[in-house]
């Protein structure tokens, strides 16, 4: 099976993503994929979501999205909530395009199994070498200095972090399980990282207070606990990788942002609209 796959669009961070996705289609027309995989981070406007999967449409292969912490990002106003835009509208939207919703419910595809989750995190991937510096307070606000994660702001979910993470984890856990019962190799794709070797350090402030939110160790555990899951495809870092844990591959193919892409948007896109074979 080949899989087409890439994260981190953010076409609402200025013209390069949606300059991207224009691009895209006719790209990934020649991959020939039977499964195109967006791992998240297209646009925390749930519309410009719905016009970018739209533009798939001729493309005729299986389509899957997970969201990312930005589209789950909502206004900050009374009665907004993330745990709704997850649960509810995005599923709605994204159905319509022509894309399945994985958060929803696992899909087997000719003998593979995927499952899908936006994972979070709990502050286990911060640089714990920094634990005299930081304390768990200041990653609770997810704010350093002058310095802040934008889910302060917008990522609106009514519970702590940590258990956003546990009910995430728990939800995918069990989707794992679907796919365990139905024997079948599993990619599972998850927007933020599950394992601590694929974030980034630097040992540097200020960029490792962000490393703090790059995912969680729950959802490691819960894909090693998991014999059949063989890959997993996230996003969230702006920097390939392609890491093996134990016999799990796991692979991170982001656009990202301009002021990160100095060979520009077609370089980089045929860079990043990566595939591989399961
Ligand atoms: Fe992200």
């Amino acid at each position: 099976m080949n899989i087409a796959f890439i994260s981190d669009l953010h076409v609402d961070a200025g013209s390069f993503g949606m300059e991207a996705v224009r691009l895209m289609p006719d790209l990934l027309a020649e991959l020939h994929p039977d499964v195109f995989i967006i791992a998240g981070d297209v646009s925390a406007d749930s519309i410009e979501i719905e016009d970018v999967l739209s533009r798939f449409d001729p493309i005729d292969c299986h389509k899957l999205f997970v969201p990312g912490n930005h589209d789950i990002w909502v206004p900050n106003l009374p009665g907004q909530s993330s745990k709704e835009k997850y649960e509810q509208i995005l599923p709605e939207i994204v159905q319509k395009t022509g894309f399945h919703y994985l958060p929803s419910r696992p899909v087997v595809i000719r003998g593979i199994g995927f499952a899908g989750s936006i994972g979070w995190y709990d502050y286990s991937f911060r640089n714990k070498a920094f634990d005299n510096k930081i304390s768990m307070a200041d990653y609770k606000q997810k704010r350093y200095r002058s310095r802040i994660w934008s889910d302060a702001r917008f990522a609106k979910w009514g519970m702590t972090d940590e258990d956003v993470t546990e009910t995430l984890a728990a939800q995918l856990a069990d989707d794992l399980d679907n796919l365990q019962d139905a024997d079948v190799p599993i990619v599972a794709v998850i927007h933020h990282l599950p394992f601590e070797e694929a974030v980034i350090r630097t040992g540097q402030l200020i960029f490792d207070f962000f490393g703090a939110y790059m995912g969680s160790e729950r959802f490691g555990e819960i894909i090693k606990a998991r014999a059949n899951v063989q890959m997993v495809i996230c996003g969230h870092t702006h920097t390939q990788r392609d890491v093996k844990i134990d016999s799990i591959r796991i692979l991170v193919s982001p656009l990202g942002y301009e002021h990160e892409r100095p060979q520009g948007v077609a370089e980089t896109l045929k860079e990043s609209l990566r595939t591989v074979q399961v």
